[in-house]
């Protein structure tokens, strides 16, 4: 969908906030998440795409104005691609990474992991140690972005409730976590292709292989979306 029919979905802080980034490409593809994100909740909710209320936590995550409150969802970008986690009842967290190499990931570790998720990372074949990096990762995050507190808070009192969290392959080369009190296990997740409008329209077993832009679909409460840019990107039909 062309940039130009984004745009009037987004809030004028959204819209804000596009027109300061200073590259194009991060330009569109903050305009193409934002713009997507409304058009799945709005598949939702039933209501317009940019007449979608969000209200912001302290440390910056955005939720539904209280009136759609029953609706709880969480967006992560990667590269050319992003995620919608929704749910109802209970908060959301989710992160996405695309799998890259860097040469610091035990030293990262070290600061941010637990002393047995960096021996692991440390001990693994050199092969396998960036994907074991970016599952802790991805789970750090998608653990903190749940109740919004964010990295810098992401300590919770012991009094809260522990949150599950599972990992998918959303495209080959990302891993995802999602982070949710309740959560079946990824085996049981469903994938659901999407129409031009973003509705799911047709359900495919989940595989190790992922199949494109969809929907992850949990029994019942949580949907994890994909959304793949089009930047001279095919495959996949939601195409945002
Ligand atoms: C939330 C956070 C972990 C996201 O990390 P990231 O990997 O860079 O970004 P992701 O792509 O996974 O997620 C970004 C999206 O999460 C959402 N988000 C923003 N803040 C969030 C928060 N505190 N909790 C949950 N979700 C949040 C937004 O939808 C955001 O999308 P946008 O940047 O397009 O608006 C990180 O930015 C953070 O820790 N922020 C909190 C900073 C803080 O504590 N500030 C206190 C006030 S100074």
């Amino acid at each position: 969908m062309p940039l130009a029919r984004l745009w009037p979905l987004l809030s004028s802080r959204e819209a804000e906030r596009a027109a300061k980034l200073g590259f194009d490409h991060h330009r569109a593809r903050y305009v193409r998440a934002q713009a997507g994100l409304r058009m799945i909740l709005s598949g939702y909710l039933g209501i317009e795409p940019e007449a979608i209320g969000f209200q912001y936590g302290e440390a910056g995550k955005p939720f539904l104005e209280d009136t759609l409150s029953c609706l709880e969802f969480n967006l992560t970008n990667s590269g050319d691609l992003a995620l919608v986690a929704l749910s109802t009842g209970v908060p959301v967290g989710v992160d996405c990474e695309q799998i890259r190499d860097r040469w610091d990931v035990v030293a990262i570790a070290d600061r941010m992991f637990t002393p047995e998720q960096t021996a692991r990372i440390a001990s693994a074949a050199p092969e396998d140690r960036l994907r074991q990096f970016h599952i802790a990762w991805t789970a750090l995050e998608a653990e903190a972005k749940a109740d919004g507190r964010g990295l810098l808070g992401r300590h919770r009192p012991a009094a809260q409730a522990a949150l599950r969290i599972e990992h998918c392959v959303p495209e080959p080369g990302f891993v995802a976590a999602v982070a949710r009190e309740r959560l079946p296990p990824v085996g049981d997740w469903i994938t659901m292709t999407l129409d031009a409008g973003l509705y799911p329209v047709t359900h495919k077993s989940f595989g190790a292989i992922h199949i494109g832009a969809g929907v992850y679909k949990f029994p019942f409460d949580c949907i994890l979306a994909t959304m793949r840019y089009a930047f001279g990107v095919t495959g996949g039909r939601c195409r945002i």
